[in-house]
């Protein structure tokens, strides 16, 4: 179901958590909200479920008014059919898995064997069938939040609101849920707020990523167009781009050339037309080549000197001190090469199109 917010504001005393934001969430949408720790992001999951009161603002879901602070509606948690997964599991330890889930429909006075068909549906779905009747105390960190997921999928909620619902579990353990709640959540095509810092958790779960900073959203886009073209440095820097620099200098016109502490980057020619006001240069690693030997043209290959060298398999990542500059990462393919040794002498290079050009913050 479509959920709509509209100029939602949330102060505390005179601290504003949720800065007049706004954002419409399509039915079926997987909009992941990813911000530092303070930015608002539960704030405003609150805000839709109900457990909040915003300052002003709209929301909808639906077709539903849940919120209007100028026509005083204000409809309750428990009308808005939105689940929630929080972080704590919330699940009673003296319970079984069945009763633990079975409880939100009970509370509903739903006949029976409605309620066990219902519960075995959605322990099917969350892979619980076969834990149904184990005392919840007994279950893993990853079960628990598998029952609590059932739990609020049982009430076959409009909106799925969850709260960074994985971060009390173990990294491998993480990435497995992650996956599993991207399935399900397609499989039925839920409407889902996901929240977390977890940058890696928001590129792979959401349809789009909003990201948050300050009680506001600054960019809102898909995961891979956020990771190719952040809007600030900042973004860049959240999203675990490396390599990101203040520009001293920008000599505008012909071949747009930026001074960098001491080097000079050739970026890519639509940067002529007009820098930002406090620019960074950002080059990925993965656009940084390494060779022993200058490239022919000179174009963007600075001399250095390789400090350490961590193999991942796959790839090699390196970072190189520039001579009288600043060091950069590049991650290199590995393709059966030979790795290069700490204390080589190496030429890095980008491409000029490879070299992004970022104001360092969003303007207001
Ligand atoms: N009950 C409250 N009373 C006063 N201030 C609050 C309250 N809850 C949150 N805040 C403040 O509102 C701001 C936003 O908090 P919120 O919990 O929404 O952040 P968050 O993005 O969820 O952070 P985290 O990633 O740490 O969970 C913070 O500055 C926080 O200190
Ligand atoms: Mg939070």
């Amino acid at each position: 179901m479509k959920v709509q917010l509209e100029n939602i504001t949330l102060s505390y005393g005179d601290a504003t958590a949720v800065d007049s934001l706004s954002i419409d969430i399509e039915n079926g949408e997987s909009l992941v909200l990813l911000g530092k720790s303070g930015c608002g992001k539960t704030s405003t999951m609150r805000c839709v479920a109900g457990l909040e009161t915003p300052t002003g603002g709209r929301i909808v879901i639906g077709d539903t008014v849940v919120f209007d602070s100028e026509r005083g509606i204000n409809v309750a948690p428990n009308k808005r059919n939105v689940g929630m997964v929080f972080q704590s599991y919330a699940v009673w330890p003296h319970r079984t898995i069945r009763q633990n889930v079975a409880f939100p429909l009970q509370q509903q006075k739903l006949p029976k064997d409605q309620i066990r068909e219902r519960v075995a549906e959605v322990l099917d779905l969350v892979g619980l069938t076969e834990f149904a009747d184990r005392g919840a105390s007994l279950l893993s960190g990853g079960q628990m939040q598998r029952v609590a997921l059932a739990r609020s999928l049982v009430m076959r909620p409009s909106v799925l609101l969850l709260d960074e619902p994985l971060s009390n579990l173990d990294a491998r353990l993480r990435d497995r849920l992650r996956v599993e709640l991207r399935e399900i959540q397609q499989r039925l095509n839920l409407t889902c707020v996901y929240v977390t810092h977890d940058q890696s958790e928001a590129l792979a779960l959401a349809d789009r990523i909003a990201l948050m900073q300050g009680g506001r959203i600054v960019q809102t886009d898909r995961p891979e167009r956020i990771y190719d073209t952040p809007s600030s440095a900042s973004i860049a820097d959240f999203l675990g781009v490396s390599n990101i620099f203040p520009c001293t200098e920008i000599t505008s016109g012909a071949g747009a050339v930026l001074g960098l502490t001491g080097h000079e980057v050739e970026v890519r020619a639509e940067y002529d037309a007009g820098a930002p006001a406090d620019p960074s240069v950002c080059i990925r690693p993965e656009d940084i080549r390494l060779s022993e030997e200058p490239s022919t043209d000179g174009v963007n290959n600075w001399p250095g000197r390789v400090e350490v060298v961590s193999f991942q398999g796959s790839y090699v990542r390196y970072r190189v001190s520039l001579k009288g500059g600043p060091e950069l990462d590049a991650i290199v393919p590995r393709r059966g090469r030979e790795l290069l040794r700490p204390g080589a002498s190496v030429w890095a290079a980008a491409d000029p199109a490879a070299v992004q050009v970022l104001p360092s913050e969003v303007p207001a």
